[in-house]
């Protein structure tokens, strides 16, 4: 039995695996985001273990016997969180998490400085984590000299789990510490980020061993005392396990609260004009590299709201077939962009209304509008020699037949949805926790899901699209300097 954790912005969900790789169930536990001050975003790491012991009950209340056989954990994490540390093992503030702006100044004075991106392959986003630790020591002085040990998410969950602070490759990339290409601390750009080796976990690959469960919650679980905890993963890298996307020409694209388009690399091939993410795969010697825009369901979402609608109805609305381009053009930058502008201040805009525009222009704009987005970062991977092959089709927008295939014609590309089911980032984890207890390769373990249909592009549009989408890429320049 293997155990995957998965450790979001919004809850955990605990999945169990048995040794054939077939998943026998899952649990979950939900908990909040506190925003104590505009552009805020924090999480006590007391609610993640909390929801670890409550999941984990449950699934031993439901699968007793094959719980008690569990062999191996590993915790998938949202990235570039701050949980600090101090030589207590003691939590010293909340966590600081990964869609926290108040470090944008320090990001982009980071970023501004002589090799940094060259040694970290990326640009620094004002979410990752060395600016939130200069921001700490600039604020908090106090708390920032008492910092033994620096730990993202998924670290935390791994030293709770076994005392040992440790942390994966491909969640430390999204650190602005590592040397993502060598996979290991950067001496330069630790000093660069006012921060000390030591004060850094060790570094093992996802699917290696990081340590044991601790004795006393081996106990508490009825578990042997020599359950591995493998180094697990930062969540995307996970859910690329989860989807089997591991080699060259093999990714995903995700319609999620943000929309991710990740290529999986066998080299490292930084970009970081681009804006694209280029981090360490979970599993050895691999990469991966995506493109990521802030706000893909959170637009057709924040459409729903102010229309006074659910977001499904606004998708069916449209009807089944593929209508062409709306007159209407929506950017989607309702919280900024990452990829390709990168551009923190930028806000989103409708351009084109009319006063016949109605509420299905609105959504038909929308959702192009996200695929436009996309399309950007389709256009940004494959600058960096990614050739994107078999790609599927994830996350809550992809319950709107409408939007995939609007997707799958605006890339120009089939887009394969595979059949519903529990797989993502918790099952990603329960795989690197399977390699690491097995000795599997990962190939053999990380296989994608079956798929329920392929959406293929509607060529009869494809042109169309195209055309359109350089009017998109005309919006931004044109609207950028509007305060
Ligand atoms: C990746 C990123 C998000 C978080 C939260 O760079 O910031 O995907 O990992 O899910």
């Amino acid at each position: 039995m293997y155990l995957g954790l998965d450790l979001g912005t919004s809850g955990l969900r605990a999945l169990l695996l048995d040794e054939t790789g077939d998943i026998l169930g899952s649990a979950s536990q939900a908990y909040g985001v506190q925003n104590p001050h505009p552009g805020w975003s924090e999480q006590d790491p007391a609610d993640w273990t909390a929801a670890i012991t409550a999941t984990t009950a449950q699934l031993r209340a439901e699968f007793p016997r094959q719980f008690a056989a569990l062999r191996a954990i590993a915790v998938s994490g949202h990235m570039h969180g701050a949980t600090l540390i101090g030589a207590d093992g003691a939590v010293l503030r909340p966590c600081i998490l990964w869609n926290d702006t108040r470090s944008h100044l320090q990001a982009a004075a980071l970023d501004a400085s002589p090799n940094v991106r060259a040694l970290s392959g990326n640009i620094v986003f004002p979410g990752f984590t060395a600016p939130k630790l200069l921001w700490v020591e600039q604020n908090e002085p106090e708390i920032f000299r008492h910092i033994d040990k620096v730990l993202l998410p998924a670290a935390y969950a791994n030293f709770w789990l076994t005392g040992r602070a440790v942390a994966d490759m491909s969640d430390s990339a999204g650190t602005s510490w590592l040397d993502v290409g060598a996979r290991d601390w950067s001496a330069p750009l630790l000093d660069a980020g006012h921060m000390r080796r030591d004060q850094m976990p060790d570094l093992v690959e996802g699917s290696a061993p990081a340590g044991t469960l601790r004795a006393d919650l081996a106990d508490a679980w009825g578990v042997a005392r020599d359950v591995i905890v493998t180094g697990g993963a930062g969540d995307n890298a996970a859910s690329a396990c989860g989807v089997g996307a591991l080699a060259e020409g093999q990714g995903f694209v995700s319609l999620g609260t943000s929309g991710v388009l990740l290529a999986a690399r066998a080299g490292y091939h930084p970009l970081p004009a681009s804006a694209v993410h280029t981090f360490c795969h979970a599993i050895p010697e691999t990469w991966y590299q995506m493109g990521v825009i802030l706000s893909a369901t959170d637009s057709l979402n924040w459409l729903a709201r102010i229309t006074g609608q659910k977001p499904a109805a606004l998708s069916a609305a449209l009807g089944d077939s593929l209508q062409p381009p709306a007159a209407t053009q929506f950017l989607p930058y309702l919280s900024g962009e990452r990829t390709p502008h990168n551009d923190a201040k930028t806000r989103g805009a409708f351009l084109g209304l009319d006063v016949a525009t109605d509420t299905a222009d609105l959504t038909r704009a929308v959702m192009t509008g996200v695929a436009f987005a996309l399309r950007d970062c389709l256009g940004a991977l494959t600058q960096t020699g990614a050739n994107l092959q078999t790609v599927l089709a994830i996350g809550g927008g992809t319950a709107s037949p409408y939007w995939v295939r609007l997707l799958a014609t605006v890339l120009d590309m089939p887009l394969a949805l595979p059949v519903a089911g529990d797989f993502g980032a918790a099952l990603g984890a329960a795989r690197l926790a399977q390699c690491g207890a097995t000795g599997a390769t990962p190939r053999t373990v990380m296989t994608a899901p079956a798929i329920d249909r392929v959406i293929t592009p509607d060529a009869s549009q494809t042109q169309a699209y195209a055309d359109a989408y350089q009017t998109y890429r005309a919006a931004y320049p044109a609207i950028k300097d509007i305060p």
